[in-house]
């Protein structure tokens, strides 16, 4: 059973405040008769109608895009800057990131209009790897990426186990390329934690959401993922493997 204004806005009709505002208005009918209540329940056997249309729910999309920087991960800005919902401006469902990634942060970034489906992969307990690519300043002492790996403490606690791998390493023009791979999905969470251990970040890029990638894609484009990549998300989010 789900609240009705929130089937009203999962059928793409309007947000769930307009749809609280249509019900209000009596425009909202449940099996035939008008419904003004704002907590009613319905389920997929009820035929709801808004405006006398039966309402019939959006179908489910799944994007993979590869976030440029300097475009933010929301579906609106009040301070008017580019969404990476913009990105998608011939797409009619009404999707949203999956999780975020900084402005300044790119690579891959999941979009959906399946809330269920978004928040099995965002929430913690589920332990999707992530593994982005960090430009640093410096080089990284052994015990520094043994820190990482260890967890560093960050002012909201103490970061999971992570992975790190140093792609290269310039004393001189005092810059690294690392690869750090972990499963959290805090507030700007691998800027943070290289900052904790003194070699702040540069440069940013998710390489990988599970075993996806943005291979074949330019900064700003996207392609569906296939229905086998949406059941192996599902799988790895539900028992931390991959099923074939
Ligand atoms: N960690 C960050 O610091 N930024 C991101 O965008 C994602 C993870």
């Amino acid at each position: 059973m789900e609240r009705l204004q929130k089937v009203i806005a999962h059928a793409g009709i309007a947000s769930r405040r307009k749809a609280e505002d249509l019900i209000l208005q009596g425009k909202v009918k449940v099996n035939g008769v008008v419904v003004r209540e704002l907590g009613t329940k319905v389920d997929s056997t009820d035929e709801v109608e808004v405006d006398n249309v039966l309402i019939e729910s959006e179908k489910k999309v799944y994007h993979l895009l590869y976030k440029p920087r300097s475009v933010i991960s929301a579906v609106s800005d009040d301070r008017g800057r580019k969404t990476v919902v913009d990105l998608f401006p011939e797409v009619e469902e009404r999707i949203f990131p999956v999780g975020r990634l900084d402005y300044e942060t790119s690579g891959v970034l999941l979009l959906t209009n399946d809330g269920d489906f978004a928040n099995k992969l965002t929430h913690p307990r589920y332990n999707i790897d992530k593994t982005y690519v960090a430009k640093i300043k410096g080089v990284l002492q052994r015990e520094e990426i043994r820190a990482l790996e260890k967890g560093v403490k960050l002012e909201d606690g103490m970061t999971a186990p992570a992975k790190v791998n140093v792609i290269s390493a310039d004393a001189k023009l005092d810059k690294s390329i690392v690869a750090i791979t972990i499963h959290e999905g805090r507030n700007r969470q691998v800027r943070r934690m290289f900052e904790a251990v003194g070699h702040p970040v540069s440069k940013l890029k998710r390489e990988n959401f599970a075993f996806l990638t943005t291979l074949g894609l330019n900064a700003g484009e996207s392609r569906q993922l296939t229905t086998h990549e949406v059941k192996q998300l599902r799988v790895l989010s539900e028992t931390g493997k991959i099923g074939n």
